[in-house]
């Protein structure tokens, strides 16, 4: 089976139940700032999966180009990319469960289609929680369709729910698909997400009823929708037996040319053949897209930069001195170009801005890495300050992920907190902004909500330590970027007032506490000495947050699992809100 093949077969089928074929939309997001790429099937699709009708109709299928670079680092792997194609077929406000669950049965089990034998198969669904119920429904789908109840798992939500793709948006519980090796060491608990490798993930089919709005809050949407994802790549490998997401043909051929310019084999050079063969393919996708991005310092064209110098730098690895990465997306190109007529229009643009940025890079990369070595005599266990990093990135052109990849194969460490403190200075931004942005990838934004939503519990708790127990909040808000926080107290604080609280903050993250939460009424939380809002509003029960012995507080949540996971805490402004309340702004780096 080749990637072709998955494509055309999958496109056939929902075109026989009705679908329309839908062109894949451009990488890069329309009217979304939240995100620098499109990630997956359904982002391009928001507005039609919040009401606005498709002018295709309510049926569609199509096969998405996405980006994530959040796992960039684990490029190299078995299995992570940094481009990949989805394929999707998509209800809006048309079937859903029955139809959608029927429907990948039949393409998964089908012979003519992918005649996966049912034994190779196992399926997991939403278990439910309050509010939204178990999925028997869905179970019972399957069911019917001949899986053995053992192979169907109920889970919770950190495995069966999709969404939002933002911080808020269309999300929903989901049943996932899993192709099952045979591991028989594993233990007799093995099921879905267990990290043996028996169960590998190769379909995803979202119900998508809820809207996720601005107040975290799970509202019905005008619509039922269903939004599936199958990710093409990883499917070939395990359909067609293969161990690794890079013995796919078209690896395989970007592969035998950088043994032909380099002269080295692949099997001696794996880790740099991957990076440069994932690293062509993501940046030919990009510049070639039908919004053509170019290098440079921000956003988009930043990742872009890092993906061109990171392969050049891979390419010198291998010995190679000129630029080679033009040649690379030649064969890229023609194989995709049957798919992607946009990547023939702008061959020319591709391999031109390419040979470019290259060229530029390779001026500076020799004398960058002869700054780099001479911070070696430092020796190893040394980090790297902030101000090197940045002068290698603004000097010599070091993306901070390449200073830290060079570090990491000494032994040494890059001080990344005061790299972005540098970067922010000089771009304008801010740090947390500029770093969560290149991180990339949207599913991150609930998880940054959830750690500043935390981080204001222990903000709270050590105003209240440092200032007294006057101080009482009055408001906060969370951005992807920054927590704000105001709260009661006369004056303005002084320098070691914020350096205090700061380090109460940063030492109970350090203690990695728990957090848990129980449900109680308001005079048994008062009595527990929990602080927090006692107002009317939250009803007769309340819930009431502990993190380890150092806070208790009356919230809602969500919160963080530990403390551990919020990164370093640091204020960054602290002035006057109204009469009697200042106001905090901070950010977790
Ligand atoms: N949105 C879901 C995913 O990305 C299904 O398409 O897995």
């Amino acid at each position: 089976m080749t990637l072709s093949e998955l494509k055309k077969k999958y496109l056939d089928f929902f075109k026989s139940k009705e679908h329309a074929i839908v062109p894949s939309a451009s990488l890069i997001p329309d009217n979304d700032p939240t995100a620098l790429f499109i990630n997956s099937g359904m982002h391009p699709l928001v507005p039609y999966l919040l009401g606005q009708p498709h002018p295709a109709g309510k049926r569609l299928a199509d096969v998405q180009k996405c980006i994530r670079t959040g796992d960039i680092e684990d490029v190299g792997d078995n299995t992570h990319l940094t481009f990949f194609e989805m394929l999707g077929n998509w209800s809006l406000g048309d079937y859903f469960k029955k139809e959608a669950i029927e429907w990948s049965f039949e393409f998964l089990t089908g012979k003519e289609w992918l005649n996966i034998p049912i034994s190779k198969l196992a399926v997991t669904v939403f278990e439910g929680e309050e509010g939204i119920p178990r999925d028997e429904f869905s179970a019972g789908v399957w069911e019917k369709l001949g899986m053995p109840k053992d192979s169907i798992f109920f889970m919770p939500r950190e495995d069966n729910w999709w969404g939002p793709a933002g911080q808020t948006g269309p999300c929903g519980p989901d049943s996932e698909m899993f192709f099952v090796f045979d591991k028989p060491d594993c233990s007799p608990k093995c099921r879905p997400g267990c990290k043996c490798g028996k169960y590998v993930e190769i379909w995803n089919d979202v119900f998508m009823e809820f809207n996720k709005n601005a107040e975290g809050k799970y509202v019905p949407l005008v619509q039922q929708n269903i939004d599936t994802g199958m990710g093409v790549e990883r499917t070939v490998v395990v359909l067609s037996g293969k161990n690794n997401v890079y013995e796919i043909d078209e690896f395989q051929a970007i592969f035998r040319k950088i043994e032909e310019i380099s002269g080295k084999k692949y099997v001696d050079f794996q880790k740099s053949f991957r990076i440069i063969g994932d690293h062509i393919r993501s940046s030919t996708f990009i510049l070639g897209d039908q919004k053509g991005i170019s290098p440079s310092n921000v956003d988009q064209g930043y990742i872009l930069r890092r993906l061109i110098r990171r392969a050049s730098r891979h390419g010198k690895l291998l010995g190679i001195t000129e630029p080679f990465l033009g040649r690379l997306a030649v064969i890229v190109i023609d194989l995709y170009s049957n798919d992607y007529a946009e990547l023939k229009q702008n061959k020319d643009r591709v391999i031109l801005e390419l040979e470019k940025e290259e060229q530029k890079f390779l001026e500076t990369l020799e004398k960058g890495l002869k700054e780099f070595e001479k911070l070696l005599k430092t020796g190893p266990e040394h980090t790297i300050d902030g101000k090197t990093a940045f002068d290698l990135f603004g000097t010599y052109g070091f993306p901070l992920e390449m200073t830290r990849e060079l570090a990491m194969e000494k032994g040494m460490n890059v001080d990344e907190t005061a790299f972005w403190e540098a970067y922010k200075a000089h771009q304008e931004l801010s740090r947390a902004g500029a770093e969560q942005k290149f991180k990339g990838g949207l599913a991150d934004h609930s998880e940054i909500s959830t750690k500043y939503h935390t981080a204001t519990h222990l903000l709270h708790k050590a105003l209240r330590m440092t200032l007294g127990n006057h101080v009482e909040q009055r408001g906060s808000n969370i951005t992807q970027e920054r927590m704000r926080f105001d709260f009661s107290h006369p004056t303005k604080m002084t320098p070691d007032e914020i350096k205090k609280v700061e380090d109460i903050v940063n030492e109970a993250i350090k203690r990695d506490m728990p957090v848990s939460w129980k449900e109680m009424t308001v005079p048994e939380a008062k009595a527990e000495g929990a602080i927090g809002l006692f107002e009317e509003k939250y009803g007769n029960q309340v819930k009431v947050y502990t993190m380890g012995d150092f806070s208790k507080e009356i919230c809602g949540g969500p919160h963080v699992e530990h403390t551990g996971t919020l990164g370093t805490f640091k204020i960054a402004k602290e002035e006057a809100c109204s009469a009697g309340v200042r106001r905090i702004k901070a950010v977790l780096t």
